[in-house]
């Protein structure tokens, strides 16, 4: 295909699996306008484990695509790891795309702590990351960030597995030591992989729900709506039948139903029967490296 983008574009958004929703319905609310092509890249997750060679390949792979095959006027990569191990290469290749990326809340949360204690869960792949490293320094003296590198979880998320998700949430948050608003106590929790806004209920079991857990979709979809703005590419209003039949599509490179069963509870009735399209990319479109 690869025509050039125009207003009527849509907005790229990838992430290693469903994780990348938590980001895609807070863009879907804050560009009301827009319409948006999500590639879970679930063939390929869970990511958080990969070393970053891979990581950069996936990425290049699914940006190609979306270029390609769907001529996106902008890529949200709604992925804190992939973010970390690919954003300023993918910047490099496309220096006329506008891209998004994703990193740990750490900043609002320094701000919104009062014990200055804060918990960030994430995956080992974006807690040894460059980038991370460079933003905790940013912040040096703002506040004592307790790290957990939370292998696993997000792969158990991806598989809607109950009882793995419940012995990890345990096992982690015990580790980071002791939530609370009490002086030396966390009493705030940063969601760094975007699967784990999926699992806020479980973890308010184990931190308390006083504890303020914080994710990043919200801040990434003002981000996308400032560039597009600066371009002037954002979509100009179309009929509402329009929006309503065309403004979503997923595809995956995996379990094309476990896909669909999560943008359905994840977005909704928009998400739903005559709006949503799942394919399975994994032996097709180049999208195997
Ligand atoms: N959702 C991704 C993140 O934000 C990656 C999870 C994974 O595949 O390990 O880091």
């Amino acid at each position: 295909m690869s025509t050039s983008p125009g207003l009527a574009s849509p907005i790229g958004v990838f992430d290693s699996g469903i994780g990348g929703i938590s980001v895609l319905r807070a863009l879907y609310a804050e560009l009301a306008l827009e319409k948006f092509v999500y590639v879970a890249d679930a063939g390929h997750a869970p990511y958080g484990e990969r070393d970053d060679a891979y990581l950069l390949a996936r990425a290049h792979t699914i940006t190609h695509y979306l270029i390609e095959q769907h001529a996106i006027k902008a890529l949200v990569v709604a992925c804190n790891t992939a973010t970390a191990a690919a954003i300023r290469e993918l910047r490099q290749t496309y220096p006329d795309l506008p891209i998004v990326g994703i990193e740990p809340a750490l900043k609002p949360a320094a701000a919104a702590s009062k014990t200055g204690v804060i918990g960030i869960m994430a995956t080992r792949g974006t807690l040894n990351s460059e980038k991370f490293s460079n933003l905790l320094k940013s912040l040096h003296g703002a506040a004592t960030f307790v790290l957990q590198p939370c292998d696993g979880l997000a792969d158990a998320i991806e598989h809607d597995d109950a009882i793995k998700i419940e012995a990890l949430c345990a096992q982690y948050t015990r580790a980071m030591g002791t939530f609370g608003l009490k002086f030396g106590e966390m009493d705030t929790l940063v969601l760094g992989c975007t699967h784990y806004p999926f699992i806020a209920q479980q973890l308010s079991k184990s931190v308390g729900a006083n504890v303020i857990q914080l994710e990043g979709g919200a801040p990434v979809a003002r981000q996308t709506r400032r560039l597009l703005t600066e371009r002037q590419a954002l979509a100009v209003e179309p009929t509402l039948s329009l929006v309503r039949t065309q403004r979503l599509a997923f595809f995956s490179t995996g379990d094309a139903n476990a896909l669909a069963a999560a943008a359905l509870r994840w977005m909704g009735e928009d998400a739903g029967a005559q709006t949503i399209t799942v394919l399975n990319l994994q032996a097709s479109k180049g999208l195997v490296c």
